[in-house]
């Protein structure tokens, strides 16, 4: 069996040690601690264990890995540093702290998220350690997964869906955009550090996307199933916001066996990628659908 928890520290370690390096606080005017204060202490960072895993199944660059990881980190604080905004969502607790805006105001929260997204596309840049094709692949997978047909996209109809109930199509289409694309762009830009073949490439987008929708049903399904204390953030928060959720559209128990569905695509992916080593991708899998926060 394979144990998933020393290799986890191992990698957290080595991101908790990146970001807190990359982040600095030397950015003007209180822009540096509004920006750490964002990314640091906090948050499961299953993105960058998504892109470690990755890489490590395609035996890629630890270094192009280690980058794409933080950086994908840093645009996902960011979006939820936007998203927790007044003109959003309106949260105070994120991460178990006060949201962003509560604790350095909204102008600064705006900024913060500004430029942790232009710190993202910094990392992936760096002058020597990464072969420039390699560079440029993976900037590119980032800004389509960040964008409007990616997680801005999917928050805009996130924003429009308020009061509406959507259908089963029109849920996971926003869903897949705002919260699955970057997870899946995780597993792609891990693979991006090396050179799969045709089929484990197709088949670690495919562990990719079913895992990104798994893990907003279940974010959909804990909202509900929480308190905050354990989640970090307010529980109850899409009812109370008239949000159509997997939850409000099919019911608990069948949003849980729709999880445990996809969760089931995630690992026939792995199994048919070709791939010898993809057993921290498959406990990754498991642990988006079993997760308690
Ligand atoms: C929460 O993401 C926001 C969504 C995209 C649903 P996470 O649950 O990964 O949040 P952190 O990073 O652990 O705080
Ligand atoms: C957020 O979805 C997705 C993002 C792109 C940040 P939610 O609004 O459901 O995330 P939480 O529940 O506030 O973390
Ligand atoms: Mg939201
Ligand atoms: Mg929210
Ligand atoms: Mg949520």
């Amino acid at each position: 069996m394979f144990d998933l928890t020393p290799w986890m520290e191992r990698q957290l370690a080595q991101v908790e040690d990146a970001l807190s390096r990359w982040v600095c606080a030397e950015a003007p005017a209180g822009l540096g601690e509004a920006m750490r204060y964002a990314v640091l202490d906090g948050g499961k960072r299953l993105r960058p264990l998504l892109v470690l895993a990755a890489c490590e199944a395609v035996q890629g660059q630890g270094e192009a890995a280690l980058r794409a990881a933080c950086a994908v980190e840093l645009i996902h604080a960011y979006s939820l540093v936007h998203d927790d905004m007044p003109c959003m969502d309106n949260d105070v607790m994120r991460r178990g702290k006060p949201t962003v805006h509560v604790r350095f105001g909204e102008a600064q929260a705006l900024l913060a998220g500004d430029a942790l997204q232009a710190l993202a596309f910094a990392l992936l840049t760096p002058e020597d350690g990464v072969p420039p094709a390699m560079q440029a692949r993976l900037c590119r997978l980032l800004a389509l997964a960040a964008g409007a047909d990616g997680m801005a996209g999917g928050q805009a109809i996130d924003l429009a869906s308020v009061g509406r109930q959507l259908d089963e199509a029109q849920l996971r289409q926003m869903h897949r955009l705002k919260t699955g694309a970057l997870l899946q762009a995780s597993v792609v830009m891990g693979a991006a550090c090396g050179q799969p073949d045709a089929r484990a490439q197709q088949a670690l987008a495919q562990y990719g996307a079913a895992v990104g929708l798994a893990f907003q049903v279940v974010d959909d399904i804990l909202d509900v199933t929480q308190d905050s204390a354990t989640l970090g953030k307010t529980a109850g928060k899409d009812a109370a916001s008239d949000k159509p959720t997997y939850v409000s559209l099919m019911g608990l128990e069948p949003a849980r066996a729709h999880a445990r569905a996809l969760l089931a695509d995630a690992h026939a992916a792995l199994d048919g990628s070709g791939l010898q080593d993809t057993r921290a991708l498959a406990a990754l899998a498991d642990m988006v659908v079993h997760r308690s926060h």
